[in-house]
């Protein structure tokens, strides 16, 4: 049985509404998805002690991270191919972001050029990769510059696309040209045909000015196979010259590529194992996190993601020394169900559940919880 915590009737609606093709693509890792299992068993490994006698009466979750103020802890993860999710797309994602104040990552990958939904005036960051052919990379650079993007988030995890046995089975990548099973199965999803119909989501704008290639599969297929597997600190270094806005590396598992990062004046990392997509088997990224923590004393903001599906989740790891925490499926769930209008109410489920642990651990803002750190903490 799945364990969606706090997004559960989201991730119930959500494989309901879709087509297995996509509700499969969404749910699901890499090889036996042993990490993306561990990323969600490892946050019961930890318990919040509860304290009393304080004054909880006002809890303040805004932050700082990444050089910028945000009015909770937390952020959306770039998530590929979310405009066929719903037809409010990534721009509807990006307004419920953009109403509490948070942040979103827009996935190379996105359906929806990073120009429209950084036009929505949310605080959009650019994810980007770095390519086999630099010009592109350059001109995505280019691209966020032009439309106010101030943060880029380099991933660094995805020298390979490992298999992912949901689509191999599902035949995913062979969209462009569907079988008839793959019709047939759309066909039971009218409401969602219905939707992606009316947005002519028949190719990723982000990227279809670097492909020849039409339909979104073939094209996804042409820009991953740019993705540069020969990606090493030169090329970091390479991109820090051409990127003075906040740079943030994504993907990072490891405390000497931590602070290696950090000598490479970097601004920020995401502690991830991409959700379990990429490496299997992996430790969680909450797993990490205290060594990289530990390592990096302080030196660069730290954001971390992978299983985060609960307000205790999120504290935890706050805890043991994130300064915030990002989520993916559960996002990508919440548009299924209720496009922007399920986007903020998943996100006030969630900051809800966090006000609740912080009174009951008698921490009433992220100064006094990063100053308790690990002391709030049980380990069973
Ligand atoms: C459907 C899907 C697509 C994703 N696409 C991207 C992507 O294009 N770029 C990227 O850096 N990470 C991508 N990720 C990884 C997420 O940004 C994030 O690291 C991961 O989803 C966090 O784990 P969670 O889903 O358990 O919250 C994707 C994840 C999913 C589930």
């Amino acid at each position: 049985m799945s364990d969606d915590g706090a997004f559960s009737s989201f991730s119930t609606t959500a494989r309901r509404r879709l087509p297995a093709l996509f509700a499969d693509y969404l749910d699901g890792g890499a090889h036996g998805e042993r990490t993306m299992a561990r990323n969600r068993k490892t946050f019961k490994r930890w318990g919040i002690v509860p304290r009393g006698l304080r004054d909880v009466s006002s809890i303040n979750l805004s932050t700082q991270c990444f050089g910028k103020p945000w009015d909770l802890p937390l952020f959306l993860a770039p998530l590929g191919f979310a405009g066929m999710l719903h037809a409010d797309g990534e721009t509807g994602a990006a307004r419920a972001a953009l109403a509490r104040n948070i942040g979103m990552g827009i996935s190379t990958f996105s359906i929806a050029p990073m120009e429209t939904v950084a036009a929505t005036g949310a605080r959009t960051m650019a994810q980007i990769y770095v390519m086999r052919d630099r010009s592109i990379t350059l001109d995505m650079l280019e691209r966020a510059r032009s439309c106010g993007i101030s943060d880029i988030i380099l991933t660094i995890d995805t020298a390979i696309t490992p298999v992912r046995e949901r689509d191999a089975r599902n035949g995913f990548r062979h969209l462009s040209r569907p079988t008839i099973r793959q019709l047939a199965g759309l066909m039971k999803h009218p409401r969602w045909l219905a939707g992606m119909h009316h947005r002519h989501m028949h190719k990723i704008g982000n990227i279809e000015r670097y492909t020849a290639s039409r339909g979104v599969m073939a094209q996804a297929r042409d820009i991953a196979s740019q993705i540069d597997p020969s990606l090493s600190w030169d090329d970091l270094a390479w991109l820090r010259a051409h990127w003075k806005g906040t740079l943030v590396v994504k993907g990072v598992m490891h405390p000497d590529d931590a602070y290696q990062i950090a000598e490479a004046c970097a601004d920020g990392i995401i502690v991830s194992n991409h959700g379990g997509r990429q490496m299997d088997p992996a430790p969680s990224a909450l797993d990490v996190l205290p060594a990289i923590a530990d390592r990096l004393a302080g030196r660069l903001d730290i954001v971390i993601d992978g299983g985060i599906r609960r307000g205790s989740d999120v504290v935890t790891a706050l805890l043991l020394g994130a300064t915030a925490v990002s989520i993916g499926r559960p996002w990508g769930w919440a548009l299924t169900a209720g496009g922007t209008d399920g986007v903020g109410a998943a996100l006030d489920t969630l900051a809800q559940e966090i006000r609740d642990v912080m009174a009951l651990a008698g921490l009433c803002d992220m100064k006094e919880l990063h100053t308790t750190g690990k002391r709030a903490l049980w380990q069973f």
